[in-house]
């Protein structure tokens, strides 16, 4: 019979999704630009062959797949998906489905969405190639009735908590990759706030990778679990299979990246949403790609890290906790943002659900943040009864790491500006009245008196 789905993209995370749909036991025709990585997909598929149809013209793939058609985009986001989108829609039926699965920018989706060429879903995948292959994490987005003609496939393919499926449909246009996107500004946030307490574990204890990586193990099975931490310890832990030297003592302080998590500290912005901490961990690439001119910076200063002792293990982890917490709580607060700019209704505790399992920012904090934003919708993540109560334990053990690396010069971007916010956002009258004094003083911009009157002036209006 005719394929269930068609999959366009066999690129590693094409193949892999590709592999894993087949695997639960839909039929999948299946197309890639360059023939020879279709058949040696196919080729290598074992098992798995009876149930995929390798085709080599896009015309071939169509022909393939049961009407009305589901074909899923796994090409590089940006041009490539419009591109195949114009080559792919002229072949198919008008209420043929087409989803990108890539990690596409959400305005784009929700353009692709709108075009009214056809069906189409923008779905956020999380979870790298293993988990794209064994169960990712999936954030829907588009029309509830397109979803529905796959959501027996997304729901059998992703992760599960328990037996909960982690794929749901997050709203209308390009609400899954928004909320992909967001996903992925907290997992910058948080890969940075524990590079930054790695440094302190190196340079201020000058520890061994190999006992940094007992640290992160011995936390991740305390509040801290999570895939994050986790790989942490692994990545301390491994060895350059060259040398033998630990791995991370060869790996070049310049951090890569794709762009979604600047796009997450751009459209932030945008939505007037405060994410500090997401922004400060993108920051933090773009500086540690700036090899030369921190090299040239040593040499005119000195050595910044000094030995630093006062930091037990105990505060590190408890400063981390505090910093988890609000990278999380910065996400969330954007996602609502976006609720509020865009007339989305997010399922905000299903999205801590369906984050449980397959995605990079997994955690065993998820679940009480789950509870959290179901029982009091709209609240700051910060301010819900469960994590105010780890916030009031845990913000001056943060406030102690800050302070002593500030003293010591470690540069802790993530950790201090989550500092900062937690700070800000627990302070009733802060220091804005000054910035509308300067603002009135020099444009008559107008303030809000505290007696509720808008527009007043200071005596120098005329
Ligand atoms: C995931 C990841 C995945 C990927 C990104 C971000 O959820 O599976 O977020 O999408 O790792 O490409 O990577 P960069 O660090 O390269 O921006």
């Amino acid at each position: 019979g005719q394929a269930r789905i068609g999959l366009i993209g066999l690129g590693t995370m094409g193949a892999a999704l590709a592999s894993n749909i087949a695997e639960k036991g839909f039929d999948i025709a299946v197309f890639n630009r360059t023939t020879q990585v279709t058949r040696d997909f196919a080729a290598g598929a074992g098992d798995l062959g009876t149930k995929i149809t390798p085709t080599e013209s896009l015309e071939e793939l169509v022909a393939a797949i049961a009407t009305p058609r589901a074909i899923i985009l796994m090409v590089p986001a940006g041009q490539a998906v419009d591109d195949q989108i114009y080559a792919l829609r002229p072949l198919l039926d008008a209420e043929d489905l087409i989803i990108d699965c890539g990690n596409a920018l959400f305005s784009d989706t929700d353009r692709r969405v709108h075009d009214n060429r056809g069906p189409f879903l923008g779905v956020g995948v999380s979870g790298g190639e293993e988990g794209a292959r064994h169960g990712p994490s999936i954030m829907g987005g588009g029309a509830q009735e397109h979803w529905d003609r796959v959501a027996d496939i997304m729901t059998a393919i992703s992760a599960k908590h328990e037996d909960d499926p982690c794929a749901a449909l997050m709203g209308p246009g390009g609400a899954g990759h928004f909320v992909k996107m967001v996903h992925n500004g907290i997992e910058y946030a948080d890969m940075q706030m524990i590079a930054e307490v790695y440094g302190i574990l190196r340079d201020g204890h000058g520890m061994a990778p190999e006992a940094i990586g007992d640290v992160f193990a011995a936390w991740d099975a305390g509040p801290l679990q999570s895939y994050l931490i986790e790989i942490s310890g692994k990545v301390a832990k491994a060895q350059d299979v060259a040398t033998g030297e630990p791995l991370l003592s060869v790996i070049v302080d310049a951090a890569g990246q794709k762009g979604t998590g600047r796009w997450t500290a751009i459209e932030s912005q945008h939505r007037l949403a405060p994410v500090p901490a997401i922004e400060a961990a993108v920051v933090a690439r773009n500086l540690s790609a700036r090899r030369e001119e921190r090299t040239e910076g040593e040499r005119i200063f000195g050595p910044a890290p000094q030995a630093l002792d006062g930091l037990s293990h105990d505060t590190l982890e408890r400063a981390l906790i505090a910093g988890k917490v609000i990278c999380y709580a910065q996400g969330f607060e954007m996602l609502s943002a976006a609720m509020r700019d865009f007339g989305w209704d997010l399922p905000m505790a299903r999205i801590a659900q369906i984050w449980r399992q397959g995605c990079i920012i997994r955690s065993s904090m998820l679940d009480d943040m789950s509870s959290a934003l179901a029982d009091a919708p709209g609240t700051n993540l910060m301010f819900t009864d469960h994590f105010a109560a780890i916030m009031r334990d845990n913000h001056q053990a943060l406030r102690e790491v800050v302070a002593q690396a500030a003293l010591n010069g470690h540069p802790l971007p993530a950790l201090s500006s989550g500092l900062a916010y937690f700070d800000a956002m627990r302070t009733a009258r802060g220091t804005a009245n000054m910035v509308q004094g300067q603002r009135d003083f020099f444009g008559l911009h107008g303030f809000e008196h505290v007696n509720g009157k808008t527009g007043q002036h200071g005596p120098w209006a005329g």
